[in-house]
């Protein structure tokens, strides 16, 4: 399981000092949410910072755009240093262009559904996508609680990866702590988001690991 810990809900006055606690608790990869008060009712972390958390930190970043149209800032999110990149399918017109442009910058390609979309939507661009993030909250904010039926659409969509023969890393997005942990991996996740559960906790560094001990009670 790859644990990626969701530095918006960190103390955003201190985002150094999120990036090292994610280095402390052995995390994989570094979300960050990049909205635009469009897409998503909310605005939060923008280009710049994550230029300048790339100097801060040599775990990669995995950037989770809520953003409409996101053709037009992707070569910017690529060149900042983006080593997973992914786009909301409700708000990509050309997906299968924007996947491929992705892919030839180096990076991982990441589609990114919400909860009331099917995950059967994805059945023709499976070989152009590295990644399908399964939001199990509505995005827009940190610390809202897990929507349970987002883990059968993991099972369903684990599937249709297995039927496609597709490597796709699955990956769940919104309310995954020690109580949700399980039920996610068990049912075929493998990239885990945290956020509240991680930077909420008194020792963010001993939640990390704790999620991770859970995690492989499942994964065996
Ligand atoms: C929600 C964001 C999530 C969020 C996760 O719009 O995309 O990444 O920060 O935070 P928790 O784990 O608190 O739901
Ligand atoms: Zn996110």
């Amino acid at each position: 399981m790859l644990l990626s810990p969701s530095i918006l809900a960190a103390d955003l006055a201190d985002l150094k000092g999120a990036v090292e606690l994610c280095a402390r608790g052995g995390a994989d990869l570094i979300h960050v949410d990049v909205m635009d008060g469009h897409f998503v009712p909310n605005l939060t972390i923008g280009l710049p910072v994550i230029r300048a958390l790339k100097k801060r930190t040599d775990l990669p970043m995995e950037v989770h755009l809520m953003v409409s149209n996101p053709d037009r800032l992707l070569d910017d999110y690529l060149e900042a240093g983006a080593a997973w990149l992914s786009v909301h399918w409700e708000a990509a017109d050309h997906l299968d262009r924007t996947l491929n442009r992705i892919r030839q910058a180096g990076a991982k390609a990441g589609v990114a559904l919400n909860p009331a979309t099917p995950v059967e939507v994805l059945l023709d661009i499976l070989p152009a996508t590295d990644y399908v993030m399964l939001m199990s909250v509505n995005p827009g904010f940190a610390g809202q609680p897990f929507l349970p039926y987002v883990v059968e659409k993991a099972r369903r969509l684990r599937d249709m990866a297995h039927r496609a023969g597709s490597q796709l890393t699955i990956a769940m997005d919104g309310g995954v702590g020690p109580g949700t942990i399980r039920q996610v991996v068990g049912a075929g996740v493998d990239l885990c988001v945290a956020g509240s559960a991680v930077f909420g906790a008194d020792d963010p560094a001993a939640a990390m690991k704790e999620l991770r001990r859970l995690a492989e009670m499942e994964s065996g």
